[in-house]
């Protein structure tokens, strides 16, 4: 059965809209948990624009499934993910002017700098995870850099302008699925899956966990955050 990560950031996202104290992740992240999601999964950026330092302490404490941060392989990120010690790291590519992460992390091009950070959170018992695109060169650079998964970037097939784009795309994540898993990598995967486009995704039998945020959270606005948790669970684990 997969895993469900639920991503808060855009609950912060609307809070920081004013600056103020609500809609506040961390109540979030207790909503969702009591709609039995596997784990909740929160990027703090570097720009801080949604999820802010407290957050992360807030949900290290209050987490009791599993905790996932999202970050850029940075001295300074590292040195707070070593403080808060998460389940799980995922080291993401950032830009500050991007709206949302847009592709995966260039393992390739950043080699030793990438080994060396997997090397220090894990040595700080962090399960270490790489967002990548759909690309062999990069799950092999991961394995070589001995992170424990991948994380599949999904936003092409996501976003395709049509069904055989996204049916291509698709392809393109199953084979690298497969390739992963055969490296002994963990496969997650995620980035603009919804309540429909996951459908195909559950097809992949060795992807172990999916991360989902906006689509969750933009339900949630309408019916709760509890019920758009649960109605993603039930997508999921009715497959
Ligand atoms: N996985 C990673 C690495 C991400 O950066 C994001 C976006 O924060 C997600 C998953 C979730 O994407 P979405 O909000 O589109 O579901």
């Amino acid at each position: 059965m997969m895993r469900l990560g639920v991503n808060v950031d855009h609950v912060a996202t609307v809070r920081q809209a004013r600056r103020g104290k609500q809609p506040d992740p961390v109540a979030a992240a207790i909503a969702a948990e009591m709609a039995g999601t596997d784990g909740i999964v929160c990027h703090l950026r570097e720009d801080r624009r949604h999820i802010r330092d407290k957050d992360v302490f807030l949900l290290k404490e209050i987490v009791k499934t599993h905790l996932n941060l999202e970050m850029a392989a940075t001295d300074e990120m590292v040195g707070l993910a070593t403080e808060v010690v998460p389940d799980m790291v995922t080291l993401v590519p950032e830009k500050r002017e991007e709206i949302t992460t847009e592709g995966g992390l260039d393992i390739v091009a950043n080699n030793e700098w990438i080994e060396e950070v997997v090397r220090r959170l894990r040595s700080n018992n962090i399960i270490v995870s790489l967002f990548i695109d759909p690309d062999l060169n990069q799950i092999k650079a991961a394995a070589k850099c001995q992170a424990d998964y991948v994380e599949i970037h999904t936003g092409l097939y996501a976003n395709a302008p049509d069904l055989g784009t996204a049916m291509d795309e698709l392809e393109k994540i199953r084979s690298m699925a497969m390739a992963a898993a055969k490296m002994d990598l963990g496969v997650s995967a995620g980035h603009g899956l919804d309540y429909h486009n996951v459908r195909e995704i559950l097809e992949i039998e060795q992807i172990e966990e999916l991360n989902i945020g906006h689509a969750i959270v933009a339900k949630a606005v309408m019916v709760g955050m509890e019920n758009a948790v649960r109605e993603m669970l039930t997508t999921i684990r009715s497959h």
